[in-house]
C-alpha cells in the first residue's frame, strides 16, 4: 500500500487510519521518502496547543529550494518546471527548464545578497504573474530570506501596511502589469506606499510593460542588468526544519491584517504529499493552478507543491476573460493541461457565457479538475462537470485555508466517490472535529458545526508574526485543544464534509477573504461617514457580495445620493483594493444595537438576504424602530 496514489476509498481508509494511528511514523516515512535532508530531525513532532507551539522535524536541515530545483537535475534537467503563458495570447509562451530555474534562481539569490539581504530578512514581493515572481520567491527561499507575497491588486496603503506589519527591507515590483486590456501602474503604487515605509531600503524592478516610471537614485535598481552579470550558482543556504519560510498577509475580524508565518520543513512534507495525492500527479502530466500566488494556493500549488514533485507548472498572467470567455479553455487545449484547479467564482462567471468558448477546444487531456477557496454550489459544480470535465473527471473540492498551509479536506481523484457542495473525507494525518454551541465535540453523524483541526499537520501556520498572542487568541482560545478554523460545516452520516461557510466577521467575496472590520474602517474616513456595518449577502457569480450600511454625519434626504457612495467605494479601493468595494450601499438613520452598543449583524445580515421573516430573538435590541426603518429601504 503506498501513502500516495490511492487507488479506492478502501485504500484511502487504511492510509488515513495509519496516519491518524501514528502520526508521527506516517509522516517521518513521506518525510524519508522523498526529500533531501542536510540533517535528519531528532525528533518528528512537538505539540501543545495551549501555548501554541508546534514544531514539526525539530532539529533537521535542509533547503526548501534545493528539494525544489536542484534535486530533480539530474533526471529532469530540461524538463520544464515552469510553463509561462503571457495575458497576451499572441506573445510566446515559455518554457522554463529545471536547470534555467536554477540558474534564474541562483542569479537572483546572488542580487538579493548583494543589496545586503540576509537570512532571516524580510521581502516584499508585489508583482505580477510573470516568471520573475517565481525566481524572486525560490531565491528567497534559496539565502534563507522570508518572503511576504503581497497580491498585486492590492492598494498602496494596504501594501505600505503590509509591509510595516513585517519590517520589510526590500520590495521587489514591476514597471507595471498586464491585466486583460489594462495595464496597471505597479511602480507608482510602490512608490506611494513607500512614502510611509521606512523599513524598506532598496527595491528591485522587473520590466515588463515597458512603462516609463520613476527610479529613485540609491533605493530603486532595475533588476534585468543586476541579473545579467550576477553569478550563476549560490549554495542555499541551509535552513533549520522550522525557521520561517515566509509570511502571507490574510484578513481578520479587526483591522490589522494576520501575517501568518509559516515554515521550512513541514511545510514542504506537506505541500509536496498533498499535491501528489489530491491531483494524483504522474511525471508528464502539466499542472495548471490558476490563483495568483499572491494566495496561498498559489504558494502551495503553483510553486512548492508541485516543483518539490518535479512537475510542470503552469504561471498565468491574464484573466479568464480576454481576449474572451475561452482563454482558459484555449490554454488547456494548446497546452495539454492534465489537472486543472480554479476558484467557483471563476466557474460561475464563465457558466455564464456561451457554451461556444467551451466546446470550441479539446479538452480531452485533462485528468482531474478542482476547486477552492469558497463553497461551490451545485448549479456550478454540474456546469463544470458536464462541460469541462465532460462528465468523466473528477472534481476535486478542496477545502483548506492560508492558515493551513495546504489542502485539508478533499476527494481523492478515483477513490473517494464525489457529491456536489461537499469536500468529502479528510486527508491522510488530518483529524476535523465538529464542536456545538456548548463547545463539545460532537460525536454523531449527522452534524452541524463549527470545524475544528484536534490535531496538528506537518503545514499549519506557527505564529502571526509579531503577535503570537493573536495567533492563540483567534485560533487555539475558542475551544480548548483545538485548532478553530472560523468555518461552520456539516458531516454526513458517510463523515463527509460539506463546509457551510464562515461563523465569523470574514466574509469570502470571489473567493477572496475580507473582513469587516477593514472596510468599516475605511469607509469611516469619509467625512461624510458618521457610522457603518458590512454584512455579505449571496451574489450569483462572486458567491457573496458586500452590502454596507451607513450612517451619515447630516442626516437629510441623502438616500440615493449616488455619488457619496462612489466616494466611499473611490476610499475602499484606495485604502484596500477593488475586490473589497461594496455592492450596495443603504445610507440609514441607525444601526440596530444591543443595550451594550454592540450592532447586531444577524439582524443586517438577515435584511441584507431579503429574509425578514423572523428576525430571531430581538429582546436585547436598543432600537427597534431603526429595523422598521432599514427593512423599509433595503436595496
Ligand atoms: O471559509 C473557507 C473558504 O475559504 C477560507 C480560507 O480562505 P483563504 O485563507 O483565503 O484560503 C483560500 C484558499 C485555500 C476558509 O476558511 N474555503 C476555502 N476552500 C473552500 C472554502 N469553503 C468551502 N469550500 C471550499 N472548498
Amino acid at each position: 500500500m503506498s501513502n500516495y496514489h490511492i487507488k479506492n476509498l478502501e485504500e484511502y481508509y487504511q492510509v488515513y487510519r495509519k496516519s491518524v494511528r501514528d502520526p508521527e511514523t506516517f509522516w517521518e516515512e513521506v518525510a524519508e521518502e522523498h526529500f533531501v535532508w542536510r540533517k535528519r530531525w531528532n525528533r518528528v513532532l512537538h505539540w501543545d496547543f495551549t501555548k501554541p507551539e508546534i514544531k514539526w522535524f525539530e532539529g533537521a536541515e535542509l533547503n526548501i529550494t534545493e528539494n525544489c530545483i536542484d534535486r530533480h537535475l539530474a533526471t529532469r534537467g530540461d524538463k520544464t518546471a515552469i510553463l509561462f503563458e503571457p495575458n497576451d495570447p499572441n506573445e510566446k509562451a515559455q518554457h522554463i527548464s529545471y536547470k534555467e530555474l536554477r540558474r534564474k534562481v541562483c542569479q537572483f539569490a546572488n542580487v538579493l545578497k548583494e543589496k545586503g539581504i540576509q537570512k532571516g530578512d524580510r521581502v516584499c514581493i508585489y508583482l505580477p504573474m510573470i516568471p520573475e515572481l517565481a525566481y524572486a520567491v525560490l531565491a528567497c527561499a534559496r539565502i534563507g530570506a522570508i518572503h511576504s507575497v503581497v497580491f498585486a491588486g492590492f492598494s498602496a496603503s494596504a501594501l505600505a501596511t503590509r509591509i510595516n506589519d513585517s519590517e520589510c527591507k526590500m520590495v521587489i515590483t514591476s514597471d507595471g502589469s498586464f491585466r486583460g486590456n489594462k495595464t496597471i501602474d505597479l511602480k507608482g503604487i510602490v512608490d506611494e506606499a513607500l512614502e510611509s515605509c521606512p523599513s524598506v531600503t532598496s527595491v528591485l524592478v522587473a520590466k515588463r510593460t515597458q512603462t516609463t516610471i520613476a527610479m529613485k537614485a540609491g533605493r530603486d535598481y532595475w533588476l534585468e542588468p543586476l541579473m545579467e552579470v550576477a553569478y550563476k550558482d549560490y549554495v542555499p543556504e541551509v535552513m533549520d526544519a522550522e525557521d520561517p519560510l515566509f509570511i502571507l498577509y490574510t484578513s481578520g475580524s479587526t483591522g490589522m491584517p494576520k501575517g501568518m508565518v509559516h515554515t521550512t520543513g513541514g511545510y514542504m512534507v506537506y505541500t509536496a504529499y498533498t499535491f501528489k495525492n489530491v491531483f494524483q500527479y504522474r511525471e508528464n502530466d502539466i499542472f495548471w493552478c490558476t490563483a495568483d500566488i499572491g494566495w496561498i494556493t498559489g504558494h502551495s500549488y503553483i510553486l512548492y507543491g508541485p516543483l518539490a514533485n518535479g512537475a510542470t507548472t503552469v504561471l498565468f498572467e491574464g484573466v479568464p476573460s480576454y481576449p474572451d470567455f475561452g482563454r482558459f479553455w484555449q490554454i488547456i487545449e494548446k497546452h495539454k493541461i492534465t489537472q486543472f484547479y480554479t476558484a467557483p467564482t471563476a466557474i460561475r462567471a464563465l457558466a455564464k457565457e456561451k457554451l461556444d468558448y467551451v466546446e470550441a477546444y479539446d479538452l480531452s487531456s485533462l485528468k482531474v479538475l478542482g476547486t477552492v477557496g469558497e463553497p461551490i454550489n451545485e448549479e456550478a459544480w454540474h456546469w463544470y462537470n458536464d462541460n469541462v470535465g465532460k462528465g468523466k473527471t473528477p472534481i476535486v473540492d478542496t477545502w483548506w485555508q492560508t492558515e493551513t498551509g495546504g489542502i485539508m479536506i478533499s476527494p481523492i481523484p478515483f477513490a473517494t466517490p464525489t457529491i456536489p457542495t461537499f469536500a468529502t473525507l479528510p486527508l491522510p494525518g488530518i483529524q476535523p472535529c465538529l464542536v456545538d454551541e456548548d463547545n463539545l465535540e460532537i460525536n454523531g453523524s449527522p452534524a452541524n458545526g463549527k470545524l475544528c483541526i484536534k490535531f496538528p499537520w506537518p503545514s499549519m501556520a506557527r505564529s502571526i508574526w509579531g503577535n503570537h498572542q493573536r495567533f492563540r487568541d483567534t485560533y487555539f482560545s475558542t475551544f480548548e485543544n483545538k485548532y478553530f478554523t472560523g468555518d461552520g460545516a456539516l458531516r454526513d452520516n458517510t463523515g463527509y464534509y460539506r463546509i457551510t461557510g464562515r461563523v465569523d466577521d470574514v466574509i469570502i467575496v470571489s473567493g477572496h477573504n475580507l473582513g469587516t472590520a477593514p472596510i468599516e474602517d475605511a469607509v469611516n474616513e469619509h467625512p461624510a461617514v458618521a457610522e457603518s456595518a458590512i454584512v455579505g449577502f449571496p451574489h450569483d457569480v462572486k458567491g457573496n457580495a458586500l452590502y454596507g450600511y451607513v450612517i451619515l454625519k447630516e442626516t437629510g434626504e441623502v438616500r440615493n445620493h449616488d455619488n457619496l457612495r462612489k466616494e466611499i467605494n473611490q476610499l475602499i479601493t484606495e485604502k484596500i483594493g477593488p475586490i473589497a468595494k461594496l455592492e450596495k450601499i443603504q445610507f440609514t438613520p441607525g444601526l440596530p444595537k444591543t443595550r451594550s452598543g454592540k450592532i447586531m449583524r444577524r439582524i443586517l445580515r438577515k435584511i441584507a438576504h431579503k429574509d425578514t421573516s423572523d428576525l430571531g430573538d430581538t429582546s436585547t435590541l436598543l432600537n427597534p424602530e431603526v429595523v422598521e426603518d432599514i427593512i423599509k429601504n433595503a436595496l
